[in-house]
């Protein structure tokens, strides 16, 4: 299975922070927040990820990122020059994803709880159209809208319903078979101009392809592209930072943790970041197991 990360959008809800920078690249507390939905597809067990950005914002994204391999990863990277649609990420991430599988999450969603990768990898196990994840949320108008049969079946997804069938959004994590790409190259703009990933989701619904994850309650989500919902994420993540000593998406760990790297390299990537507070949580990781 290959990865895109879509950090694309020109994050005008952030406005003034993002005139000058990617929405991306803004701080959640200590870290960038592009670290959120990247550390959530390794977690996934993805290790080839396409970062997909603006013009603009793919250069810094890459500064940052690199090429991947001091996380033991292959990251890449592509354009998306207007703002067409969350679906349009599919196309461009065409030629990246060959004949994969594709793992799809956006770059402002951020996840977290117990679980979430053991569910995230059975989900990938099980099959072979698409997988799409629920969470109850108190303003339904917003998002995506999951309407299910009595059997917990996905009947279908309105996007931004003025009268939701339901408090069940659809999160912005998607595991598609890769007729996806056939299904994105398909698509018509909706009325907003965008290529919807709502619309990907209900051909798959409608061929009775799709299914949809609840993430229960112990299982936190938020998308961080507003001031408040930034502000939010910043002190959660905060809050069980400093409360457990335990780092949210650290993709240094993260990487250790799947295996992508060892101990000796994860040493190596906490003295390069110094006296940080950062540096000292990952160097106190590699004591704690083993190496000085
Ligand atoms: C997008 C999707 C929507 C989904 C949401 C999750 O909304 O269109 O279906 O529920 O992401 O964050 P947008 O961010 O484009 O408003």
């Amino acid at each position: 299975m290959k990865g895109i990360v879509l950090a694309g959008g020109s994050g005008t809800r952030l406005g003034p922070l993002t005139r000058a920078t990617s929405k991306q690249l803004l701080p959640v507390y200590d870290k960038p927040m592009v670290y959120h939905p990247l550390t959530l597809l390794m977690l996934a067990g993805i290790r080839e990820i396409l970062i997909i950005s603006t013009p603009r914002d793919v250069p810094p994204l890459q500064e940052l990122l690199g090429d991947g391999s001091w996380l033991g990863m292959q990251i890449s990277y592509a354009t998306q020059s207007n703002p067409n649609g969350i679906a349009e990420a599919l196309i461009i991430g065409a030629p990246f994803v060959g004949n994969d599988s594709i793992g799809l999450v956006l770059g402002d969603n951020l996840f977290y709880g117990a679980g979430l990768g053991t569910q995230m990898k059975s989900a990938i196990a099980s099959t072979q159209g698409a997988v799409l994840f629920g969470h109850r949320v108190n303003d339904p108008q917003r998002y995506g809208i999951a309407e299910l049969g009595g059997d917990g079946r996905l009947l279908n997804i309105e996007e931004k319903p003025t009268q939701p069938k339901s408090n069940l959004a659809v999160t912005g994590l998607y595991f598609y078979s890769n007729d996806a790409l056939d299904i994105a190259r398909s698509l018509k703009p909706s009325a907003r101009g965008e290529l919807e990933i709502t619309d990907v989701n209900r051909s798959y619904a409608r061929q009775g392809r799709a299914q949809i994850v609840q993430l229960g309650r112990g299982m936190t989500w938020l998308d961080m592209g507003t001031p408040d919902a930034l502000l939010e994420a910043t002190h959660f993540v905060a809050t069980l930072q400093r409360r457990q000593g335990q780092y949210v998406a650290c993709p240094e760990e993260v990487a250790w943790r799947m295996g992508f790297i060892d101990l000796q390299q994860l040493s190596a990537l906490a003295h390069a970041l110094g006296n940080s507070q950062y540096g000292s949580y990952l160097t106190s990781l590699v004591n704690e197991h083993g190496l000085a």
